[in-house]
């Protein structure tokens, strides 16, 4: 016979993946990066990523999964009284940062790197738990500390790159990842692109090819034909092979400034 007690009985559910938005800015043909650093000093470009990546969404912001085309769900990471985000970058990006800047504030810092857990080494890179910034050994344990603080139904959770990270996010937890969503602790699900149009910035760094040749045409035709790497002869002479079908789905003006929380102008 069993018994059934209702009142030492519990739930169990696996958690929500997180939402991670990928944000980065991109010359015509996904340069991003020329000898460690930008390519470009684009004042307004860091100002609208400060903004972005600063903006703590009111509860009252819709939540949805889509690629791209819809909004994530939002919330913040409440550490103490402030809420704040969360920015996950590669070593090489913070240390790409000027010191004075780092951890980006306003936000909770995460950097990836293999020497994670020497003490050392977190000494000399400037990475304090104290003060805003952890060392992780990896994207999936960012994920997961973040995560395992209990803001899966909250927090806005952005990875702001460089090369390497973008590209492991993109393969692993983006559109077309073999990973099932219960083994992963976040899915990619919006990139945050800012398009440099003009020049073709000379990039050694570059984010995979996430558009179709239609979506890169459209996107060339929007900007107007000196977007369109092939019609400038641009510097950056990367070629990547276009995707047969989409994956994402380009957001409306209206969704993405609901989403930043103001309006975008073009810089
Ligand atoms: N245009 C943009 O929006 C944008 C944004 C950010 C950065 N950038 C540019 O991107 C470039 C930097 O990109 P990057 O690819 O060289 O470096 P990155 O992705 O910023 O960092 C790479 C480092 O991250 C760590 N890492 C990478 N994969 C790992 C893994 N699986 N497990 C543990 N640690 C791992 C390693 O650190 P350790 O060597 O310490 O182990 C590796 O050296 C710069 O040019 C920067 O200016 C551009």
């Amino acid at each position: 016979m069993t018994t059934a007690d209702a009142s030492s009985s519990t739930a169990m559910s696996p958690r929500s993946p997180l939402s991670l938005t990928l944000i980065a800015a991109l010359s015509p043909t996904n340069g991003l990066g020329k000898a460690g650093g930008l390519p470009w000093s684009l004042s307004k470009e860091m100002a609208y990523f400060r903004k972005a990546t600063s903006h703590v969404p009111g509860p009252s912001s819709s939540s949805a999964s889509s690629p791209s085309s819809s909004f994530p769900s939002t919330g913040a990471l409440s550490t103490g009284n402030t809420a704040q985000n969360v920015v996950i970058m590669g070593r090489n990006t913070w240390e790409s940062i000027p010191p004075k800047f780092r951890p980006l504030k306003g936000r909770v810092n995460y950097v990836v790197s293999r020497t994670a857990g020497d003490k050392k080494r977190e000494e000399e890179l400037g990475i304090e738990e104290g003060k805003g910034s952890y060392c992780v050994a990896s994207l999936q344990a960012a994920l997961e500390h973040v995560q395992s603080k209990d803001i899966a139904d909250a927090g806005r959770v952005f990875l702001i790159g460089g090369a390497q990270l973008y590209a492991q996010a993109m393969k692993e937890l983006g559109p077309s990842s073999s990973h099932s969503s219960s083994a992963t602790p976040a899915k990619l699900d919006r990139l945050l692109i800012t398009r440099l149009v003009s020049p073709n910035f000379d990039c050694d760094v570059f984010l995979p090819e996430y558009r179709t040749k239609q979506q890169i045409q459209d996107d060339a035709s929007i900007a107007g034909s000196e977007a369109d790497p092939a019609a400038t002869g641009g510097e950056d002479k990367q070629q990547q092979q276009p995707l047969n079908v989409a994956e994402w789905e380009k957001c409306g003006s209206t969704e993405l400034c609901e989403w930043l929380g103001r309006e975008v102008a073009n810089v």
